[in-house]
């Protein structure tokens, strides 16, 4: 696992290296590109193609890293002041407190704009780039992460339901976290049929995701969690915790981490998956109580 996360890291570190329009733009990106995140997403895809017979070349690492960049851009926004409004993240200042907020701004845009050039070059069948980079846009713009962003915005100081909670949550985080599953499928040219149960799991392990974000923000401290707790609560945002309260989001979780389970050990049986892989990091997202 150590080793992926280093692979990770330089193919990140790869496509900054080139010559710099703006340094200062360079050094704000990587300062949140290295500021420790766990690499959850890039490590799910990686375990899937392993599980599906894949050797892992330099191209499934870019496709690692566009993701992973999209998600740290996504971050980064995420803490401004105009929108969760967050002084720290992965244990350190966030990225307009250490720079600026017009910084913050563009490393964020640049963070969104170059995963796609980096995936269009990759060494991967053109037909399957297409479909990655369609994908991976879907899953991050106005149908998916920055869309769900626009639902959690609005919906703070709002009372809303489960039905309009679940949906913030399928796309603010859910689809950002199924792309891994899918991506995964299309560079193993797997058939429909398989590529539709790995977005399911990919759906469920998405939930399972905020859920669990959503719990620790209520009870982890600093140290925990690297950003700010109880940041749901001042915001006034909708969460499972307030809807359901702590156990029923507990069980929620569980259930949704043994429905992604379950699909794992049908693609076992079906398409000679080798899911032990990707069964320890879904292991490893529960909270035991
Ligand atoms: C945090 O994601 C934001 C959510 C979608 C809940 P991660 O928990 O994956 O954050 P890092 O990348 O490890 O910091
Ligand atoms: C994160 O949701 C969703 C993103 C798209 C970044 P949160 O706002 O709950 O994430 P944290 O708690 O700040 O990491
Ligand atoms: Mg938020
Ligand atoms: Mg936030
Ligand atoms: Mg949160």
């Amino acid at each position: 696992m150590d080793k992926k996360i280093k692979k990770i890291d330089r193919a990140l570190q790869a496509y900054y290296a080139q010559q710099a329009v703006s340094k200062d733009l360079i050094e704000a990106v990587l300062y949140s590109i290295h500021a420790g995140g766990k690499r959850i997403r890039p490590l799910l895809f990686l375990e899937l193609l392993q599980g599906f017979g894949l050797s892992l070349t330099e191209a499934h690492y870019q496709v690692a890293a566009s993701l992973e960049m999209i998600h740290t851009g996504s971050l980064i926004h995420d803490d401004l002041p105009a929108m969760d409004n967050d002084d720290y993240r992965r244990g350190q200042l966030t990225n307009h407190k250490k720079f600026d907020e017009a910084t913050a701004i563009l490393a964020g845009d640049s963070l969104f704009l170059d995963p796609f050039g980096l995936l269009a070059k990759a060494d991967l069948k053109a037909d399957i780039k297409v479909r990655l980079i369609a994908e991976l846009s879907d899953a991050a713009g106005t149908y998916g992460m920055v869309g769900g962003q626009m639902l959690d915005i609005k919906g703070e100081h709002v009372q809303l339901d489960l039905a309009d909670l679940a949906k913030i949550h399928a796309n603010k985080t859910g689809k950002l976290l199924t792309f891994p599953f899918v991506a995964a499928g299309i560079i193993a040219e797997l058939p429909e049929k398989a590529l539709a149960q790995l977005r399911q799991a990919g759906e469920l392990v998405g939930l399972a995701f905020q859920v669990r974000d959503d719990i620790l923000d209520v009870t982890a401290d600093f140290a925990q969690l690297g950003k700010t707790p109880q940041k749901d609560l001042s915001a006034e945002k909708s969460t499972y915790p307030s809807l359901l309260g702590l156990d029923k989001s507990y069980d929620i979780l569980e259930d949704s981490l043994n429905q992604a389970q379950a699909i794992f050990q049908k693609l076992a049986l079906e398409e000679q998956f080798n899911a032990k892989g990707i069964e320890t990091i879904i292991e490893r997202l529960r909270l035991h109580v």
